[in-house]
């Protein structure tokens, strides 16, 4: 996860963070895309009360846009439903229009933006996705 991180991030999260998220038993997930027994993509995030935060995605450069990520947040909607987590959060940067696209396609909408997220200059937008009425 690591290594695809770094591939993928210009400030990439270091494997403390990984750790801390997988770690968390009571509430933290992590899914894995795999190919002939490699690992291609990943997604983590947390279960916060009827929520789910996915707080990363990401495929190796090598394998993007064959559908890995759609995939890999197609399992997170499976996953929700399975444990009655009825919303799905995640920010993304404002200048990152594939994985905006990725995630419009799958049914989110933008809420909201986040002024200087990412740092500043480098906002974030909001996107939910309502699985189930509360
Ligand atoms: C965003 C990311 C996870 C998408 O994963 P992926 O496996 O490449 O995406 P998919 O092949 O499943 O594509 C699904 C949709 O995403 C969008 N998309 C993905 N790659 C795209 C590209 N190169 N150009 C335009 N749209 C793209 C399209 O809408 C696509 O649907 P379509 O194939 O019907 O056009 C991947 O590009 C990635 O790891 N990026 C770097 C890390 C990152 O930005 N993570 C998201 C942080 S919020």
């Amino acid at each position: 996860m690591v290594s695809i991180e770094e591939y993928c991030y210009d400030t990439p999260w270091p494997r403390e963070a990984f750790e801390e998220e997988i770690d968390n038993a009571e509430l933290g997930i992590g899914f894995v895309a795999e190919e002939e027994g490699y690992m291609v993509g990943f997604a983590t995030g947390l279960s916060v009360a009827s929520e789910f935060h996915l707080h990363n995605i990401a495929v190796h450069p090598d394998h993007q846009g064959k559908g890995v990520g759609r995939q890999l947040l197609e399992k997170i909607d499976e996953y929700c439903h399975q444990h009655d987590l009825r919303k799905i959060l995640l920010e993304v940067r404002r200048d990152n229009e594939h994985a905006r696209r990725l995630y419009l396609g799958m049914g989110y909408e933008s809420v909201g933006t986040r002024k200087d997220y990412y740092g500043p200059g480098r906002d974030a937008y909001l996107f939910t996705k309502v699985l189930a009425a509360d």
